[in-house]
């Protein structure tokens, strides 16, 4: 059957590359940026940081740093007018994914006019062209640095949505580790796993390609080997550099196989009741593996291979995916990953809320003819789903 390959753009990736910020947006004849963050990155001076760098090659930088968690769409509409206002010719992102969205979002209505909501939905909505998008990740989890798109809140209808296109697409990523060092291990764990989420779910897709399957691969090889060490040790630089090759692979991986039923999982966890991407993304991922497993057998004997599973030759469907189960469960509990009664959520409201709220978006996604589940996508599936990570993990 035919797959999308979606090639991405250019990624400077190294110790150091956010120094070289400047000289690339010089390189790309601008000379006003928006540049988006929020308070968090604020704090941590890296927002400062690049500001500065941007200015000392000779470019004004005009600051948006109000960027709201799950970016509603008038946060966004705000940024955008910011830089029609200032006459911005360039956008930069800095911070985690709600700073990197909120840019994309700006950058789109530049060009396109506002309301933002002329341009939801996640494939087939026409965006002309805007000006040139450097995006620098803080964390290593999105992979939004080469995804040409973003997520944002539609507060009427009090859903998450998707911005895509040309208009919204990133000229460069620049992705330094460098930037990372200095993550708390709680938000080092969560933006790992959407990482690692990122990777397998892509890897196991209904619309997998050649590319995500070298990429997703080598993006949970890396997770294996480095997220434990990141969370343990926040200033073990090769661990770190680790992470932020997977994040950035992961999302190469995810650009046109897409992610499927723990991302499903978690968006729904996080519109219904506001739980962190990457904590609602991973809190099912162990139980989605297992399911998965007797139609992607080997992608995900894989997955609980490169954590350290030992299993014959033969084995059985179901001894792989109890494998990976075990494998994702074991890699959560190191990490101190909350599980969903530790997220405060009660299996009852859960069990309300989310597995209408997942089959409604998969059938949206489908006839757009979207399918990205290699399992049909039924509401007793995910409630088995949902109720086994309630109990196990
Ligand atoms: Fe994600």
């Amino acid at each position: 059957m035919p797959s999308i390959w979606s090639a991405p753009n250019p990624i400077l990736f190294g110790f150091g590359a956010a120094e070289q910020t400047g000289a690339e947006l010089r390189r790309l004849g601008c000379k006003k940026a928006l540049v988006v963050f929020d308070k968090g990155v604020a704090a941590a001076g890296i927002s400062g940081k690049i500001i500065k760098i941007i200015e000392d090659a000779g470019i004004k930088a005009v600051p948006f740093g109000d960027v709201q968690a799950d970016p509603p769409d008038w946060s966004v509409e705000a940024a955008g007018a910011l830089a029609v206002s200032e006459g911005a010719d360039c956008v930069v992102g800095v911070g985690g994914g709600s700073s990197l969205d909120t840019a994309k979002g700006a950058k789109l209505l530049i060009a396109n006019p506002p309301p933002l909501k002329r341009y939801y939905g996640r494939e087939g909505v026409v965006t002309q062209p805007s000006v040139p998008l450097i995006v620098i990740p803080t964390t290593a989890g999105t992979g939004s640095e080469c995804t040409p798109g973003g997520v944002i809140t539609d507060t009427e209808r009090g859903i998450k949505t998707n911005i895509a296109g040309v208009g919204c697409s990133v000229t460069l990523g620049i992705v330094d580790p460098e930037l990372t060092m200095g993550l708390p291990p709680a938000v080092t764990a969560a933006t790992g796993m959407d990482a690692l989420c990122h990777c397998v779910e892509s890897l196991t897709s209904a619309r997998a390609n050649a590319i995500s399957a070298i990429t997703g691969r080598e993006g949970i090889a890396l997770v294996a080997r480095h997220l434990a060490r990141a969370v343990r040790n926040g200033d073990d630089r090769a661990a770190r550099e680790g992470m932020m090759k997977a994040s950035t692979l992961g999302g190469i991986s995810m650009s046109g196989a897409l992610c499927h039923l723990s991302h499903d999982i978690g968006r729904s966890l996080g519109a219904k009741f506001h739980v962190p991407h990457g904590n609602g993304c991973a809190a099912c991922l162990p139980q989605v593996l297992e399911v998965t497993a007797p139609v992607k057998t080997a992608e995900v004997r894989y997955f609980a291979e490169c954590f350290g599973a030992q299993l014959p030759p033969d084995a059985s469907a179901a001894d792989i995916g109890a494998a990976a189960r075990d494998a994702a469960r074991g890699l959560m509990t190191e990490i101190s990953l909350p599980t969903l009664p530790k997220l405060g959520l009660g299996l009852g409201e859960l069990l309300d809320a989310v597995p209408d709220e997942v089959v409604m978006q998969c059938e949206m996604a489908a006839k757009n003819g979207i399918v990205t589940s290699p399992l049909p996508v039924t509401r007793a599936l995910i409630a088995d789903i949902i109720t086994r990570a309630y109990n196990e993990n």
